[in-house]
């Protein structure tokens, strides 16, 4: 049986980097005789443009029909102007609460080529490798009551967890740390907010659960320096959905370019798989978009809905290979070192694959 992936490319370079991912994923079917089949749907912008609405029911149903979601992009500045509910954003964020995966998995690598391109010192940032797991589907994103006084004189939005939605996310958390280096780091503000206190005593009572995972209760603001001073310090890192949508964001400067990151979202009836970029509309068509954080994320798809962990580790491994090789976007170019395009950089990380491919049926072959 063929797995269905329903694509959603989007807006921006979100049709760019997604075009490369799904080429990547073709080579993987190739070689290893798994069958994909991709359906592609309208999301955000160009689904506002075409339909008039930022997730049409059809993209949604194909969606919840398809064996995993890879999405590229949404958003466009055309918009910025409307409330949020009329923008690009608000079809994802429906897409996200419609699929109902409500752990979103946001890895962070140093890759050892890229440490010197950071702006660390690359001894501070050499070895990083975290994984956020942001609270996708509650929080500030989706609390009510939200909204406008009448006189437009004042705005709110509602910030509410329960002990059930803090637990689930934190049991993936602490399900990664166990295959990781099983140490938890809890994302929170206790010291000013009742539902950082919720948050923290559910993770608490769970650690009797998980007496192998070493957890510690980090404040977000010390967090922010901490990820800034000393990166390498942190293992997994659960936090609820602003907190992981900013910490995530910061974390890429671990990586070197948001560009790099990708992220799953698991949990749900059915798994999304996304880089944590935005649309980037100010290069979108260019060529100059990265696609590793589109390409990493189907390796997570491999992964996490394919069953596919050898490939998956494959596909980073080419990641890992090409850039060893000197493949640089711009984003991550040094001074003096030639980019590649988008187009290029998928032909980079296509070949380095192949190749290690090769390399391991020679070596077996004597
Ligand atoms: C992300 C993005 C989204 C979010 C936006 C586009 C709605 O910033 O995936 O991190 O805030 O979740
Ligand atoms: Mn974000």
């Amino acid at each position: 049986m063929p797995l269905t992936i329903a694509l959603l490319p989007g807006d921006g370079i979100g049709p760019e980097v997604t075009a490369e991912a799904v080429r990547l994923l073709q080579t993987v079917a190739d070689y290893s005789g798994a069958s994909f089949q991709f359906t592609t749907h309208l999301i955000g912008s160009a689904a506002i443009d075409a339909e008039g609405t930022s997730l049409p029911d059809r993209t949604r149903d194909a969606c919840l029909a398809a064996g995993a979601v890879l999405l590229g992009a949404v958003g466009h500045p055309k918009h910025d102007g409307r409330e949020p509910s009329a923008r690009p954003e608000a079809g994802l964020l429906a897409l996200r609460q419609a699929l109902g995966g409500f752990a979103n998995l946001r890895p962070a690598i140093c890759h050892a080529p890229l440490a010197t391109r950071t702006a660390f010192q690359p001894d501070r940032v050499r070895g990083a490798n975290l994984m956020i797991v942001r609270e996708l589907l509650g929080g500030l994103y989706y609390g009510q009551p939200r909204g406008y006084t009448p006189d437009g004189q004042a705005a709110f939005n509602t910030l509410a967890y329960t002990k059930a939605e803090v637990e689930r996310v934190a049991r993936v958390a602490f399900d990664l740390a166990r295959k990781r280096q099983r140490r938890l780091a809890s994302i929170d503000k206790a010291n000013v907010l009742e539902t950082s206190r919720l948050w923290r005593g559910v993770v608490t009572d769970l650690a009797a659960e998980y007496a192998d995972v070493t957890v510690e209760h980090v404040h977000v603001d010390a967090c922010a320096m901490r990820l800034a001073t000393s990166p390498a310090s942190f293992d997994v890192m659960v936090a609820d959905n602003l907190f992981g949508d900013i910490l995530s964001d910061q974390a890429a400067s671990i990586a070197g370019s948001l560009g790099l990151l990708p992220s799953a979202t698991v949990g749900g009836t059915v798994d999304l798989y996304e880089p944590v970029h935005g649309s980037a509309p100010d290069i979108a068509g260019k060529g100059w978009a990265n696609p590793i954080g589109a390409i990493a994320s189907a390796a997570m798809l491999l992964r996490y809905s394919a069953g596919m962990e050898r490939e998956a580790a494959e596909v980073e491994r080419a990641i890992e290979d090409a850039l060893a090789a000197g493949a640089r976007t711009r984003d991550i170019a040094g001074p003096g070192e030639g980019a590649l395009s988008t187009q290029e950089m998928g032909q980079a990380i296509h070949d380095a694959l192949i190749e290690a491919r090769e390399r391991s049926h020679s070596y077996h072959a004597v």
